[in-house]
């Protein structure tokens, strides 16, 4: 039987698009440094999400689920938490996931949500700093270095306590995309290893 051979973590991630940090993350469930948790299911708001092909291809359950078929956001995150807990999910992971989460399901898996963020924070986070929007601010200010964060998510954006973070120079010549080229990989890196950390230091039974 199939649960038997349950990993000790279930990790629900939330997902809005390309899903490379998914891919790390579950290429990371294969190997040592977090073979004691798996993927239970990725959530995507995104129809067109590759990361739900991503999930798909890795055998993954991959659900796109609308927020426009729900009456409030309210709603929206109790089906989620619905399907979390239909797959014993312990820790929710949000990966590139757009949307502000609302209270109902940050209080339901309190201190159990991590975000990564593609800058050090407390600079360059909050309402509109995303994708290009982040790189664009961080070489606008002049700041010598960028990198990425991961944190406990609370109800602002970019704001729970801060558990890891990476470091990359930023190059005289840089433009958004070459900076965020160089801070992605680092994010490659920077979420399995915070995730296994949490684990350990978290949430072994
Ligand atoms: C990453 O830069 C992450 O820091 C931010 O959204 C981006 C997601 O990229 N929150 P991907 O979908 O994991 O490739």
């Amino acid at each position: 039987m199939n649960h038997i051979l349950a990993k000790e973590i279930r990790i629900g991630v939330l997902v809005s698009g390309s899903g490379s940090n998914l891919q790390a993350i579950i290429d990371a469930s294969k190997k040592e440094i977090l073979d004691d948790a798996e993927v239970a299911v990725v959530i995507s708001n995104k129809k067109e999400s590759f990361a739900l092909k991503r999930a798909e291809k890795e055998n993954i359950p991959a659900l796109f689920i609308d927020p426009k078929l729900f009456g409030s956001r309210t709603e929206y995150y109790e089906k989620i938490i619905r399907e979390f807990n239909s797959r014993n999910v312990d820790l929710i992971c949000l990966a590139g996931f757009l949307l502000k989460l609302e209270s109902n399901i940050i209080e339901y898996f309190k201190n159990k949500i991590l975000n990564i963020h593609p800058a050090l924070l407390p600079k360059f986070g909050g309402k509109g700093m995303y994708g290009h929007f982040v790189h664009e601010a961080v070489l606008k200010s002049g700041e010598k270095e960028s990198g990425c964060t991961v944190h406990l998510v609370d109800d602002e954006f970019d704001h729970g306590r801060i558990l890891m973070q990476r470091k990359v120079p930023v190059m005289p010549n840089d433009t958004p995309k070459t900076l965020a080229e160089r801070v992605l990989k680092e994010e490659h890196i920077l979420y399995p290893q915070t995730i296994a950390r949490f684990i350990r230091e978290n949430l072994k039974r």
